[in-house]
């Protein structure tokens, strides 16, 4: 973090709480805020790239604030710009620009005045009664983003459906016991409860589902201490948010929606850094559930643009959520009424070991070369509701940068009649189960391999028939189709011909005459189930498609476009391609979409195990041969160990 008061020394440095304030203040002194608006997002307005690339140590730096304010209970944002003086210059407004219709992600304040409203409604009150159910203080209430379905209670409106589970205890895990049939709309706005709707009786579940250590029974007692000690620290360093280890550097900050964000990823040949990666994050990502009644079929929850990865970033602590010498890095974000405030403990880096990086034994000199591979780790987990995601960048000594996200927490649940078994739903028990869902991740991948202008090609294996150029029939070999426009770039993945992309730079060439290359390995991943002119189709368009590439823009930062909340769809990646842009002789960023299926087991409940997916980024004749070479040998006498007799 920058000292208090001191000026940014680089245009990337993280927003300090004296400039969100100083921001703020600008706003607030124009005169042009009501009491009720409220600040949904605060952020650093990020220079053009080309100004961070030629920002050159010591020069001024030129700060901007980006600001949205929803101005009262309806709709309508305001995107608000404000230039932090420089010296004796003053904070200035520099923009201020209404955007009709469209609505922030849902706001904190506001939804816990949606959960009092309906706590407090007589139809709700009334709803569980006939349930036999009158202690209304063991209930759960959840505010879930409405989606756009064309209801009346949409219009105008900033909209929550409400969803309720019944606790035993005020520590209970309530999704044991869901409230099935009932839904309250609730204008967020005006805290008001629209309508509350009662599809019909279904028996609360009884089981309890709490999970805590005192809850579960007997502990396994034969787990010895497992303690990962570095005697000498780490082996990076960390100053302001410029991170370098090894080889590597980069910059690392916290944003309220897209959570950790990389920036000029680059790796360090013969003496000089090498551009990798200018910025990467979690652009949007969306879970659609696929129970098409109409209790849950309403549910596809946006949760960057609906409500924020970083607003939701835990507080990690050490031993629990990372092990071994750690360094934690504080956010620094807004809330509602513009005040900045700290996320403590945010975002973890840490090295681990991760097994070996390469090895050879020969078995005709009996030598044996081994090498232990380590990996740097930026890692930060977010809460969403129900759910935990926990996204994990990894930087490889081979070059490699890997995104994993782990998904865990606990299910969406819905209660089932006894002897039923839902089409949609697998049972968890007799009478629980979740409904079948997805989610998928949209990652921005702004790659700029050895510089900006690069082009993107399609690489797979062709099979060859046979004939007299493949008298075996074994031929095959990889076929790469240059991704001219727009269009021929939105593809889906292709595990059988283990199809990837490749981020090439056709102006610089490796020692072997080709072309320097990085290319997104994608894993085994769908795409959007829900058929693509639904409701979420248009609006998670995005997610039809596993790889979409679109020249640089500064503003083209969200998948779903910069308001998904409500939005009818048709807005970010599906808009801007519609143009069809050229892609060669420019600067190019990929946007992948990824996540899985989620078929819901009985193990899940009731907290998920870990479930993982994710994608690397692999040099591809980036370097001119194994770059981890240079790793040295463990310390010991590995070698030795190998010869018995030695
Ligand atoms: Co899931």
């Amino acid at each position: 973090m920058s000292l208090a008061g001191a000026p940014a020394s680089h245009p990337l440095d993280v927003l300090t709480a004296e400039e969100i304030e100083a921001a703020v203040a600008v706003v607030r002194a124009s005169g042009r805020l009501s009491e009720t608006a409220r600040f949904s997002y605060i952020a650093l307005q990020e220079p053009p790239k080309a100004e961070v690339l030629a920002h050159r140590p010591g020069r001024p730096v030129r700060r901007r604030v980006r600001v949205q304010i929803v101005l009262g209970p309806g709709l309508d944002m305001v995107e608000a710009v404000v230039v932090l003086g420089q010296g004796r210059d003053a904070d200035e407004l520099e923009s201020w620009t209404p955007v009709p219709g469209m609505r922030p992600a849902l706001l904190f304040e506001e939804s816990f005045g949606a959960i009092v409203a309906v706590m407090e409604n007589p139809d709700w009150q009334a709803a569980l009664a006939r349930r036999g159910i009158t202690d209304f203080g063991t209930a759960q209430i959840d505010p879930w983003p409405a989606g756009s379905f064309g209801l009346g209670h949409e219009d105008g409106r900033r909209i929550a459906r409400c969803l309720t589970y019944i606790r035993a205890t005020a520590t209970d895990n309530g999704y044991a016991r869901p409230v099935e049939g009932l839904i309250a709309f609730v204008d967020l706005g005006r805290a008001e409860v629209l309508e509350v709707v009662d599809y019909g009786l279904v028996p609360v579940p009884e089981a309890s589902g709490t999970y805590g250590a005192e809850d579960v029974g007997p502990l396994r007692s034969d787990l010895a201490p497992l303690e990962i000690s570095q005697p000498e620290g780490p082996s990076f360093t960390l100053e302001g948010n410029l991170l370098r280890w090894q080889k590597w550097s980069l910059r690392v900050s916290m944003d309220t929606r897209e959570g950790v964000v990389l920036h000029t990823v680059g790796y360090e040949d013969s003496g000089r850094v090498r551009s990798i990666l200018y910025r990467a994050s979690i652009s949007e990502m969306v879970v659609p559930y696929g129970d098409p009644g109409p209790m849950h079929g309403w549910k596809n929850a946006f949760d960057v643009g609906e409500w924020g990865l970083g607003r939701f970033a835990n507080s990690l602590s050490l031993g629990c959520d990372c092990l071994g010498e750690i360094t934690y890095m504080d956010g620094l974000l807004a809330d509602e009424h513009g005040n900045p405030y700290p996320l403590v403990n945010a975002v973890c880096i840490h090295e681990e070991d991760y097994g070996i990086l390469w090895k050879h034994t020969d078995l005709n000199t009996g030598n044996v070369e081994v090498r232990r591979s380590r990996r740097l780790v930026v890692s930060f987990i977010a809460t969403v509701g129900n759910y935990d995601y926990g996204f994990y960048w990894y930087l490889y000594q081979d070059g490699t940068i890997q995104l994993e996200v782990k998904l865990t927490g606990i299910l969406s649940t819905q209660a089932v009649k006894p002897g039923e078994r839902p089409d949609h739903a697998p049972l968890l028990t007799r009478d629980l189960a979740a409904p079948v869902h997805q989610h998928l991740f949209c990652a921005r991948l702004d790659l700029d391999v050895d510089g900006a202008d690069n082009e993107v090609h399609e690489v797979e294996a062709e099979r060859l028939p046979s004939g007299p150029a493949n008298p075996w029939g074994n031929g095959f070999r990889p076929r790469s189709t240059r991704l001219n426009t727009e269009s021929e770039a939105a593809r889906i993945t292709d595990t059988a011909l283990s199809r990837r992309w490749r981020v090439v730079n056709p102006g610089v060439r490796n020692a072997a005459g080709e072309p320097v290359a990085y290319q997104l390995v994608p894993g085994p991943v769908p795409t959007l189930l829900a058929d693509p002119a639904s409701s979420v189709g248009r609006r998670a368009a995005f997610a039809t498609r596993n790889l979409w590439v679109t020249p640089y823009a500064a503003t083209e930062m969200r998948a779903a476009g910069e308001y998904p909340n409500q939005h009818a769809g048709g807005d970010g990646l599906a808009r801007w391609t519609q143009a069809d842009r050229s892609l060669i002789g420019t600067d190019v960023v990929l946007w992948h979409t990824f996540g899985v299926t989620h078929f819901p087991r009985p193990e899940d409940w009731p907290v998920m195990p870990v479930e993982y997916t994710g994608f690397h980024l692999v040099p591809v004749g980036f370097f001119d041969r194994n770059p981890a070479l240079d790793v040295p040998p463990p310390p010991g006498h590995c070698a030795a160990e190998a010869d018995p007799a030695g």
